[in-house]
């Protein structure tokens, strides 16, 4: 083991000074994130210019962060980092809802609703009925299920977004299951957006030729004891940024039904969500 540091021994240089006492799943992470940094650096000969670079774009990332923006997500949700997390963290049995990306707009508390009701307050867009069960592995239904749900309104942006501008809590509410395991809730169809882009994310987007925008989604996260909570989306069928969603965010079985409809509403969207207990032993 080399006590100084040289190019060939960089790795062991750097994770020999690991204290012994501590915390070893921190050892763990750290000398593997060290090993795979140090293995970048010399599979690509970074050059000094490069690495000045990725600190300057690292420090204006962490500048423009504030409670409202979170940069650091969006450059982790462009990097596929955060599906792979959420892919590792929620392997689950076929047949159950997969999870996506929870993404930065999502706001704890949203009113509770009367199943039916819409959440769409600023009246703009293509109404849509969406209407489904809660249901375990069996198909049974789940009681008490807290389904909260969260768009864009039709000019594609969140209401967070544009304070002042939509009125609060536009196109979010929660809904609460009874015996049947049923939720509905009317809100628009959702339309693509771009993530917000006039920031470091934007930029490198830029540079690497890639477009900023998601398709057309409408998030979920659901919730109920006893079981793993679901954060996912359904898609829109036939967006044209399903196969390119700039954070990876789309599956297969995410993109719903989105039927015309001459009722109420212009479209109905039918989904349910098939959740998994929370020891992850199905059917227990
Ligand atoms: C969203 O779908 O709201 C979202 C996800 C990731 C980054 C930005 C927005
Ligand atoms: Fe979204």
């Amino acid at each position: 083991m080399h006590a100084y540091f040289t190019e060939e021994g960089s790795v062991e240089a750097v994770n020999a000074r690991m204290g012994k006492d501590i915390n070893p799943r921190l050892a763990q992470v750290m000398a593997s994130l060290v090993k795979h940094l140090h293995a970048f650096a010399k599979e690509v000969e970074l050059t000094q210019d490069e690495w000045d670079y990725g600190i300057d774009f690292l420090t204006r990332t962490g500048q423009i962060c504030s409670a409202e923006r979170q940069e650091f997500i969006l450059l982790s949700d462009t990097l596929g980092v955060s599906m792979l997390v959420d892919a590792i963290n929620n392997r689950r049995p076929a047949g159950a809802t997969e999870n996506t990306v929870f993404g930065p707009f999502h706001v704890d508390g949203a009113p509770i609703r009367e199943h039916g009701s819409s959440i769409n307050l600023d009246g703009k867009g293509e109404t849509c009925l969406y209407e489904g069960r809660v249901i375990d592995l069996d198909g049974e239904p789940i009681a008490g299920a807290i389904v909260d749900v969260w768009s864009d309104n039709a000019d594609g942006f969140y209401d967070v977004q544009q304070p002042g501008i939509q009125p609060k809590w536009n196109n979010r509410g929660r809904f609460v299951t009874g015996s049947d395991g049923k939720y509905s809730f009317v809100g628009i169809k959702p339309v693509s957006y771009p993530i917000p882009d006039d920031g470091p994310v934007g930029q490198m987007l830029g540079h690497l030729g890639r477009h900023p925008y998601r398709p057309a989604h409408m998030h979920y996260l659901v919730t109920a004891p006893g079981f793993q909570k679901v954060v996912t989306h359904t898609f829109v069928g036939g967006d044209p940024y399903l196969e390119s969603d700039t954070v990876f965010g789309v599956k297969e079985t995410l993109v719903a039904p989105f039927e015309h409809v001459r009722g109420v509403t212009e479209w109905r969207s039918p989904f349910d969500f098939v959740m998994v207990p929370a020891d992850g032993k199905p059917g227990e």
